[in-house]
């Protein structure tokens, strides 16, 4: 039985197309499991959202993702970790194993900046919910959180607004908020936001570090395959990409967050 389950997929989860900057890192350390990502382009973006909303379409998603057989469910979107993952894992139980991208890199943060100041940077979801100061505090290791929300970016990323001119004004305007200062480390909090880590590194000139929470993900869920002897021997049958409202533009944006653009399947779960 334990054998079986190791072929079956990881199911990934996110608002749109995003996320698959999760499923490309997810990928790269895990060649041999196969994946079934499912992005909710009809209810994008999740960032404005209410958390009962988000909630709601999680479950939803979750059936599907089960009905694929997924052996672990990562939900790659921040706000949605935020706002739906105790629900998720109450309801999945144990048809799969759920996780989310908030607790790795919450880990990774106690395990390197015991006792020092740390930025977040996300959605309004993502901040306003509070959840990274909690668990931060759970910690108990004198981690002190300032967050801002920087709701513009994931727009402006979607719209092929990085590496320029217009990008860089934009950061900086964020970055230079008075909530931000004094930091040591910066959390990038969003599934969008490894597409600028270069700019914000450059605009710290070496002076943060500056945490790509996609790299941090993907080596949470090789250890906890490992861990959970879950992990795949050898890669079966191909990832699929499956999106709640196909266009053409969302198609053509795969090649941003997944380096190459790959065929979305489009999977009307809502109608
Ligand atoms: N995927 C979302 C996140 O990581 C960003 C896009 C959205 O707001 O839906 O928070």
């Amino acid at each position: 039985m334990v054998q079986d389950k190791k072929t079956q997929p990881i199911g990934i989860f996110d608002s749109g197309i995003g996320g698959l900057t999760v499923a490309k890192a997810i990928i790269n350390v895990l060649p041999n499991e196969r994946i079934v990502y499912f992005g909710d382009t009809a209810h994008l973006p999740y960032g404005d959202k209410s958390t009962a909303a988000i909630q709601a379409y999680a479950v939803k998603i979750c059936d599907l993702l089960i009905k694929q057989q997924c052996k672990v469910i990562l939900i790659a979107c921040n706000s949605a970790s935020a706002a739906a993952y105790e629900l998720v894992k109450e309801y999945v139980g144990s048809k799969a194993k759920v996780l989310n991208v908030i607790d790795p890199t919450i880990q990774y943060i106690g395990q390197t900046y015991p006792s020092q100041t740390i930025g977040l940077i996300g959605t309004k979801q993502t901040v306003n919910s509070n959840v990274y100061k909690k668990k931060v505090d759970d910690l108990e290791l004198d981690i002190q959180l300032k967050s801002h929300a920087t709701p513009l970016l994931a727009d402006m990323i979607e719209e092929g607004f990085f590496n320029d001119s217009i990008s860089e004004s934009v950061i900086e305007a964020y970055l230079s908020n008075d909530s931000l200062q004094g930091i040591e480390a910066l959390i990038l909090g969003c599934t969008h936001y490894p597409l600028i880590k270069k700019q914000i590194e450059q605009y710290y000139e070496g002076k943060v570090d500056v945490l790509d929470a996609s790299q941090i993900v993907a080596e949470y869920v090789k250890a906890f395959l490992d861990e959970n002897n879950l992990a795949s021997e050898r890669l079966l049958g191909d990832h699929k990409f499956y999106v709640s409202d196909f266009t053409r533009s969302f198609e053509e944006s795969t090649r941003i967050f997944f380096k190459r653009q790959v065929y979305l399947e489009h999977y009307p779960l809502w109608e």
